[in-house]
């Protein structure tokens, strides 16, 4: 508490003294209100596009140079910085509002799973909620839970003075080894879009500015900085642009940040083929580019590429959209004035469209309570049950004399490290794990599972061992009924890491399945890890990283008391070999040495990428068992005239409440597509046993497209091809034949 407390004073003290160096925001909430009303841009019955512009003409020069310039929020002891006075402690960017116009300041919070706080910051940690991982949610293939999830850390971000959400995570899952997988949706452009966009929609509820990001094909952490990402243009926009597209379409993200990497040549926030072309031009994006915290390399070159505004100054070497080089930017013509205006017009409307502009942030009281049962469901709907033989689970509430090994059980739960990292109610209970400085320290969620369990079986009935000794915990689970035993794998921003289970935790599974038939292993990890073990236990859940309940969550899984109904949103691989890239690109570098990383799979990532390779996946995308049955049925596929409408049917056979994801494939029936077939819709239907329900699906007519570069639009193919309705990528239930004519839908949004 004490050392808590002098770090307050510290960093308070601190923030003062950066007022001196570093000019102070011009604005304030209080007048911002007042005046909007009284300024023709403050009138709500315009567009956002016509009150950007009034605002715009009223704005100087020095006022339109201020709005493209972020500061980073906390301070760098190292580097000499402090934040302006006006920024909120340990946060991760501020840019300075105009008070004259009404223009609030921008303070921005990461990330994707709640509000963070900049770990090395020396501001006290916000204590917030956090929902599980990006990935979690993923599983759930449960939009409307995601968009709760995105309402419910929007509005803490509001309630703790933000307005700009640093979310929306979207990379692929190119490479299972990226350190980030777990911020973002895996690795179906389908999937991730519609569950990203759905997050980013709840956000924005809230009347604050979601990002989306890394823009784009930031698929792995090693040479993050330095790396040339290789890749074909239809390659890449029937996958790790498709998702973007996709997940804009549904969230409308107000704010777009552009990646570390270089993209087939120019950074990618210097690309003007991602910023200007994909983004403006064919997309009509209207909001803003910020760029990642030290992703900018120059002034003309990324203004003139579509990027709107250098993000956490101090990361970059240079102020590159700081007064003075905008200014002789500007004045030698390298930069025309029009693209200034632009710049500030899309930071604008995005504060317009938002109605972050109209409804200022103001620090408020948050009710924990109500949003732990938000996140809690999300968590619950995102564990797989990946085993689960003889029935060994769901656990009877008399299960008796239960082992509860490893995994810091007793404690909590883990979260992913780096910006993302919330900390939640209670602190970390695990302290001290990891890396001391970014992106660790290891974090964990004070929501033991060992509690929960003890709640359910009785404290007498249960034993924990923290698993450090293989021998101690194989005698414990010889002397028990029942093992469950957790293994952990922590993964975060900036690394990489390989697909074994760290801390001999592979051995420890192995002596422990030696001693007890009975064992339960729940993996918490950030992606798929290769389970050299899996033939010694009966049952695996996946449970990622759940989040601030994520105890309970389990718990109540692993009882049955709601039904598995995660499913995965990755391949799991029986070996790297499996991989188009079995080794890790980049890990032969120095550090800063440039390297390209050539995705010569091109659209077919992961299960695409297994299906044309032939390989069989440990887990396949989509799997996921379920403690009821259901039977598929009654499949029938038409030709609609701009694409083509599936249907199906799904009842629940088995005695329990359950809740079915039916997934439907579609592939052409000779080749002509990237992989033998892409997911083209799914559902998540609950269901009472007996109950049947429908399955509906209008099916993206992109999805049965091949993108045409010449011809700048997408292509579908006249032909037959094949529905299938499935319970996973390699589980197909059923499937029909269907004959599509050709057709051409522009890739330029608005054009035939
Ligand atoms: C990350 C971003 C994050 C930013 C601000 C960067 O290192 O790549 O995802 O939003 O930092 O913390």
């Amino acid at each position: 508490m004490q050392t808590r407390k002098m770090r307050l004073l510290l960093s308070c003290l601190l923030l003062t003294t950066a007022a001196m160096t570093v000019p102070a925001a011009t604005s304030s909430a209080a007048t911002m209100n007042s005046q909007t009303n009284a300024q023709p841009w403050g009138d709500r019955q315009l567009s956002p596009d016509q009150r950007a512009e009034l605002l715009l003409r009223a704005m100087t020069v020095e006022e339109k140079k201020l709005l493209v310039f972020g500061y980073f929020g906390s301070p760098m002891k190292d580097k000499g910085y402090f934040p302006p006075e006006e920024a909120r402690m340990g946060s991760a960017g501020y840019v300075p509002g105009i008070a004259r116009l009404g223009i609030p300041p921008q303070w921005l919070t990461d990330a994707g799973v709640g509000v963070a706080t900049q770990r090395d910051s020396l501001a006290p940690y916000r204590e917030r909620t956090s929902l599980p991982a990006g990935i979690a949610t993923a599983a759930t293939w449960n939009p409307a839970l995601a968009e709760k999830g995105g309402a419910m850390i929007g509005k803490e971000a509001r309630a703790s003075g933000f307005n700009v959400m640093l979310a929306g995570g979207i990379n692929l899952v190119r490479e299972p080894r990226n350190g980030r997988n777990f911020e973002y949706g895996g690795e179906d452009p389908l999937l991730a879009g519609i569950m990203v966009g759905a997050q980013i929609k709840g956000i924005q509820s809230n009347n604050i500015i979601s990002t989306i990001k890394h823009f784009a094909l930031n698929a792995q952490e090693t040479g993050r900085f330095v790396l040339n990402a290789k890749i074909d243009e239809a390659g890449a926009r029937m996958s790790d642009l498709l998702a973007f597209e996709i997940a804009m379409e549904k969230g409308e993200p107000a704010s777009v940040m552009c990646a570390y990497n270089r993209y087939n040549g120019p950074y990618a926030c210097e690309s003007d083929f991602l910023l200007n072309r994909v983004l403006k031009q064919d997309w009509g994006y209207k909001g803003y580019v910020m760029s990642d915290w030290g992703a900018v390399h120059s002034t003309a070159p990324a203004a003139n590429a579509g990027l709107d505004q250098q993000s956490g100054y101090i990361f970059d070497k240079k102020q590159f959209f700081g007064a003075e080089l905008l200014g002789a930017a500007l004045k030698d013509g390298s930069i025309p004035m029009e693209r200034l205006d632009d710049m500030n017009r899309r930071i604008l409307h995005a504060l317009f469209a938002t109605g972050a502009m109209d409804n200022p942030v103001e620090i408020a009281p948050i009710d924990m309570g109500a949003h732990a049962i938000i996140t809690q469901a999300d968590a619950e709907e995102g564990i797989v049950l990946l085993k689960n033989e003889g029935n060994l689970l769901p656990l009877a509430a008399s299960a008796k004399r239960i082992a509860v090994i490893g995994g810091y059980a007793d404690k909590g739960v883990l979260s992913g490290g780096g910006s993302s990292t919330v900390f939640g109610p209670g602190g970390n209970p695990v302290p001290g794990l990891g890396p001391q400085h970014f992106p660790g320290p290891v974090v964990f969620h004070a929501s033991a599972p060992l509690n929960a369990i003890a709640k359910r079986a009785g404290k007498d009935q249960v034993r924990f061992d923290p698993g450090t000794d293989p021998a101690a915990a194989a005698a414990l689970a010889a002397e028990s009924d029942l093992v469950i035993l957790f293994a952990n794998q922590w993964t975060g921003e900036a690394m990489d890491f390989s697909l074994t289970l760290p801390d001999g935790q592979e051995g420890l599974i192995q002596a422990v399945a030696k001693a007890n038939k009975n064992v339960v292993v729940v993996l918490q990890t950030g992606g798929p890890v290769l389970m050299p073990w899996l033939d010694q236990v009966p049952a695996v859940l996946e449970a990622w990283y759940p989040g601030t309940r994520g105890g309970e969550a389990i718990a109540r899984v692993l009882y049955g008391e709601i039904d598995a109904s995660g499913r995965l949103p990755v391949t799991f691989p029986q070996s790297l070999d499996q991989l188009p890239r079995p080794v890790l690109d980049g890990t032969d570098k120095k550090q800063d040495e440039p390297f390209d990383v050539t995705y010569q799979e091109g659209a077919a990532v992961g299960y695409k990428w297994f299906d044309r390779e032939g390989h069989k996946p440990l887990f396949p995308f989509g799997h996921g068992l379920s403690y009821t049955t259901f039977e598929y049925g009654d499949l029938k596929a038409s030709a609609t005239p701009d694409g083509l409408r599936i249907s199906a049917r799904v009842t629940n056979t088995g005695s329990r409440h359950g809740q079915a994801v039916p997934q439907l494939y579609v592939g052409p029936a000779a080749s002509g597509w990237e992989a033998p077939k892409r997911l083209a819709g799914f559902q998540k239907l609950a269901l009472a046993p007996g109950e049947s329900k429908q399955v509906e699906v209008t099916v993206d007519p992109r999805l049965l497209a091949t993108y045409d570069v010449a011809g700048r639009a997408w292509n579908i193919a006249a032909g037959d091809y094949q529905v299938h309705l499935a319970r996973s990528a390699t589980d197909i239930v059923s499937s029909v034949p269907v004959t599509l004519a050709a057709s051409r839908l522009s890739a330029v949004k608005g054009q035939q």
